[in-house]
């Protein structure tokens, strides 16, 4: 695992996006899996920061989400289809059938998480694979559980996740319960993997992902075993770290 600590929010996400442009010129036609959240939004502003300036081309990139809520229609403004918009999608050249997001709204969601997983196959699999880190080390949606889960699949979010959610959404119980996910063993398998956190919320969540046994109950945890990861960190989630 390489660490990079960065002095604030601002330089971790020059840092991301700066990885992102080496990736993309470096291999024009990567497949990039990306994340939502907070903590990324610095890095996409970046990247489309960079594509103004005519640094990074996206017309070859394809993109795979980690996750969408599931029964969230993707025209609802707090959908994940709805934030790659407004970050991302719509201001770089990304064509549109590129763009890959599990359907949360999918019937038969076993067969779409299937699909899911064999489109990410049938692409070569994930080049660079950005993460963000939920405060009980989650990773995707993939919830502290008793066991890794491989592939994509439909998981109920915990509590802690719905109250961390909560301040996207109006009130607490408009946060759906329930998300589609890339599994961790489908996370684990992109070539490169780049870990993103930030502020002093996330720093316990780090440590355990860092030195903590390598165990379902801290999803993140597995990240040790993979041979090609960076965590890029503000001071305040890297503080634990420190000896
Ligand atoms: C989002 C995702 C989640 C977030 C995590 C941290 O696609 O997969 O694992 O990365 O919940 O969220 P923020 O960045 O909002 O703290």
């Amino acid at each position: 695992m390489r660490i990079l600590v960065c002095k604030n929010y601002d330089e971790m996400s020059k840092k991301a996006a700066q990885m992102i442009l080496s990736q993309v010129t470096l291999k024009p036609n990567s497949v990039l899996g990306l994340a939502t959240g907070s903590t990324p939004v610095g890095m996409y502003k970046q990247l489309v920061k960079m594509y103004n300036d005519k640094q990074i081309d996206f017309s070859e990139i394809s993109t795979f989400n980690l996750d969408e809520y599931y029964n969230l229609p993707k025209e609802n403004n707090q959908s994940y289809d709805y934030f790659m918009k407004e970050n991302l999608f719509n201001y770089i050249n990304i064509p549109k059938e590129n763009i890959n997001i599990p359907n949360g709204m999918a019937k038969d969601v076993e067969a779409e998480c299937e699909r899911y997983d064999k489109s990410i196959k049938d692409c070569g699999g994930v080049d660079i694979q950005v993460l963000g880190i939920g405060h009980n080390a989650h990773i995707g949606f993939n919830e502290p559980t008793i066991n890794f889960e491989r592939g994509t699949h439909l998981v109920d979010l915990k509590q802690s996740t719905i109250e961390a959610n909560a301040r996207f959404f109006d009130k607490e119980e408009n946060v759906p319960k329930k998300a589609i996910t890339m599994g961790t063993g489908s996370i684990f398998k992109a070539r490169k993997i780049m870990l993103l956190a930030c502020g002093e919320s996330k720093a316990q969540a780090i440590y355990n992902t860092v030195y903590g046994k390598v165990v379902p109950e801290v999803p993140a945890s597995i990240l040790q075993f993979h041979n090609d990861i960076v965590l890029i960190l503000d001071e305040e989630a890297a503080s634990k770290l420190k000896p």
